[in-house]
């Protein structure tokens, strides 16, 4: 499973990068404002940093301007994935984009029937969000397992599944036994993942012990 993180903060990236267990970075309007830095400049600064797929996300809602924005994000860098909504406008304009050889990604899934829209217009990824359902009450994580099983049927099918919204380990662990792709995944929650507290318990055992044998390894 690949490892995209959910934010636009240059910074967050640039340490998370560092442990080199980042596959790409996601963003959308939302966290651009919270970045509070002018969009282009903060994609191309992520670019540079995450050789990875970079989502960055079109504004308009009509097809032709969004595929003028999208054609514009993709220019920024190769590794650009031009973020459209799973609506009627942004799957032509993901269409489009996607014969020119740009990688789109079709973003605000909340079914598996908008998931399959996605594939046909060859998205190179879908972005289901798993918190936003499970926000209303509903079952994100059952989503993943009905678009999984959809899409295996079809293997020719390219279209990786992006699981999005994720709000907690549990979501990254259940997507990983789904066998989705990829999963993007806010800073606080990728560094979640590395925890548990008999690790910390361990390690401090062990090392209280060393401690007390004298010898240095170095
Ligand atoms: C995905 O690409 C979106 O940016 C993101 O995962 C949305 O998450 P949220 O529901 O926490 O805003």
């Amino acid at each position: 499973m690949k490892f995209f993180v959910d934010t636009a903060d240059v910074a967050e990236i640039k340490d998370l990068a560092s442990s080199g267990l980042l596959d790409g970075v996601t963003t959308n309007p939302s966290l651009i404002m919270k970045a509070g830095r002018p969009m282009l400049e903060v994609i191309k600064e992520i670019c540079a940093i995450v050789p990875g797929p970079v989502s960055a996300e079109t504004v308009a809602t009509d097809h032709k301007k969004m595929l003028e924005e999208g054609r514009k994000l993709a220019k920024i860098a190769k590794n650009v994935a031009v973020k459209v909504p799973l609506t009627p406008d942004g799957l032509k304009t993901c269409k489009a984009l996607a014969a020119e050889g740009t990688m789109v990604n079709v973003t605000l899934c909340f079914s598996a029937a908008q998931a399959l829209l996605a594939a046909k217009a060859g998205a190179t990824f879908v972005s289901p969000f798993v918190g936003r359902l499970d926000d209303i009450g509903q079952d994100g994580m059952y989503l993943i397992e009905e678009i999984m099983t959809i899409y295996r049927q079809y293997p020719d099918l390219k279209t990786q599944v992006l699981v999005a919204s994720v709000r907690h380990s549990q979501h990254v662990v259940q997507a990983a036994k789904l066998g989705a792709h990829v999963a993007t995944v806010p800073p606080a929650v990728l560094r979640s993942l590395f925890k548990h507290v008999l690790t910390d318990n361990g390690l401090k055992a062990f090392l209280d012990d060393w401690a007390k044998t004298g010898q240095s390894i170095l």
